[in-house]
């Protein structure tokens, strides 16, 4: 199932996790953050799978912990759709 990026329920994100959704959330691979929330949307629920989507995480991992917020974040959102 894919879901819009735009579409996806971005109100259960906290002010943090929402905001500067076109900046590198990767900053060592310059991965976008919206494109790291569209791998999680698309079925990523681990951060390996956002690693090998996206390369995100891939640098020296500093941006790991980010990653995991998001996937915690949107994941449990998906769940009480
Ligand atoms: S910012 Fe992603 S690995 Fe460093």
């Amino acid at each position: 199932m894919k879901i819009d990026p735009v579409t996806i329920p971005l109100d259960k994100l906290t002010p943090v996790l929402k905001k500067d959704l076109d900046k590198n959330l990767c900053v060592c691979n310059e991965v976008l953050k919206k494109d790291i929330i569209n791998a999680i949307v698309n079925g990523a629920s681990k951060v390996a799978e956002i690693k090998t989507q996206t390369y995100a995480t891939m640098g020296t991992g500093c941006c790991t912990q980010q990653v995991e917020q998001l996937i915690e974040c949107l994941c449990s959102a998906e769940m009480e759709k």
